[in-house]
């Protein structure tokens, strides 16, 4: 092949990656799902890590593991009313316990458990049908596997004379070639868990894994929750518990904020895996703020649930989903396909644009019943109420334009459209 002819093909590469990676930011709310078989012990999911659960007893849980209420298309039927637009389903936690049918270890739900079912399958086949996309979670840590080399995390230790990485490796590999090859297109794979293994000596020879998820499938994104700056092949950023630039919960590191899309992964309560105890729900108002303040920085929201054993979504997750679900139904046009504004958060909110619609979500109290834009170089040319098309006044001013607003109504977010000239 000619220099040329490569040169060319490397760019109609990027070019498509260019195009996934616009879609997936378009996407903008997306629902994390943490279910395994420590959702049977309803304590989250690092329940056997935290307790200190021997593995072969930890193990016997699968016999029991039978979500007799488990249904993916209501599931994915209420994640699309709330106003999701992708599915990231943990395909494999820390545990090493397999949701799908895997062929490369019997620890899986259809081999170990009398539910005898392919999770993963199923909700692939709900998502088609709700169209939205299906991301796969991928732990890189295993604390059931033998031939896992035990990192930081030594409460589930294995022993030094099984540990074989070789194996563990091609392990992994196998897995993600199935879940590459049987359940259709994948939106992205979430790796985590490779903090288990801080030293810089530890190879997790991660091109090579990456390549092979992109000659599977070109269009499956990569992201890793390593907490660090991306790296290698990764398309995507990700921030746990905090919104980009953040880090309230001590993940987000020395991490800059990248110009690749971003993620915010956050849970409803304290606890991804499910919970019986946990009651510490953040409000729907509170997550549709965070929601949209994410947008306003440029990040897709990954809201999360931890479905219970039985194969319900909790009560709480429910009424907090309808709850987002009638927000963005009247107000989704001003977050999907957005990008963050181009004016930065302010003290009242944030902004989201499109093209030179600048929409202006107020989010906090207004004393004084004006906002200021710290808009330079750009002139406003219309303001109007986004809910109802209300024309505002607005002055131009040395530090920016001035937004003189009617008496606002008490609303967890009040829009304004602005147009740019
Ligand atoms: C952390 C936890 C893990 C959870 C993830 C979600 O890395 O180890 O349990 O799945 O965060 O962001």
């Amino acid at each position: 092949m000619s220099l040329f002819a490569l040169m060319t093909m490397a760019q109609s590469i990027s070019d498509d990656t260019r195009q996934i990676r616009e879609e997936f930011q378009n996407r903008k709310f997306g629902i994390f799902l943490h279910w395994g078989i420590y959702s049977m012990l309803a304590d989250g999911e690092w329940v056997m890590h935290n307790r200190h659960i021997d593995r072969d007893e930890y193990a016997k849980l699968a016999g029991g593991f039978y979500p007799s209420l488990f249904d993916a298309r209501e599931w994915t039927k209420l994640f699309k009313e709330a106003g999701a637009q992708y599915v990231t389903f943990t395909s494999r936690h820390h545990d090493g316990f397999s949701m799908w049918a895997t062929k490369a270890s019997p620890y899986n739900i259809v081999e170990a458990t009398p539910f005898k079912r392919d999770v993963v399958g199923e909700l692939a086949q709900a998502c088609r049908e709700q169209e939205l996309k299906l991301h796969f979670y991928y732990s890189h840590m295993d604390w059931q596997r033998l031939d896992y080399p035990t990192g930081g995390c030594q409460n589930c230790p294995h022993d030094p004379a099984t540990t074989n990485w070789d194996s563990y490796y091609a392990f992994m590999n196998r897995q993600l070639t199935e879940l590459l090859t049987k359940y259709g297109p994948i939106g992205a794979i979430w790796f985590d868990g490779m903090w288990d293994h801080k030293e810089k000596d530890f190879d997790w020879r991660l091109e090579e894994q990456y390549a092979l998820i992109k000659r599977l499938q070109p269009k499956c994104l990569i992201g890793n929750n390593h907490h660090g700056s991306p790296i290698g092949l990764e398309d995507f950023q990700l921030f746990e518990q905090d919104l980009p630039g953040q880090n309230t919960a001590g993940f987000s590191g020395e991490q800059k904020v990248s110009q690749l899309p971003l993620e915010t992964c956050m849970t409803m309560n304290n606890t991804w895996g499910y919970s019986i105890t946990d009651k510490n729900y953040k409000s729907g108002d509170e997550l549709i703020r965070r929601l949209v303040t994410a947008a306003g920085l440029n990040a897709n929201f990954l809201l999360n649930i931890g479905p219970r054993p039985d194969g319900k979504l909790p009560d709480e997750a429910v009424e907090i989903l309808k709850h987002i679900g009638s927000f963005m139904k009247v107000n989704g046009s001003t977050i999907y396909g957005t990008r963050g504004g181009c004016v930065p958060p302010q003290s009242w909110g944030v902004t989201t644009q499109k093209g030179k619609t600048l929409y202006i979500h107020i989010l906090n109290k207004v004393e004084d019943g004006q906002i200021l834009l710290p808009l330079t170089d750009q002139k406003l040319a219309k303001v109007v109420m986004f809910a109802d098309g209300t024309k505002l006044k607005f002055k131009r001013e040395k530090e920016g334009c001035r937004i003189f607003l009617p008496e606002l109504p008490d609303t967890t977010d009040c829009i304004l459209t602005a147009t740019l000239k």
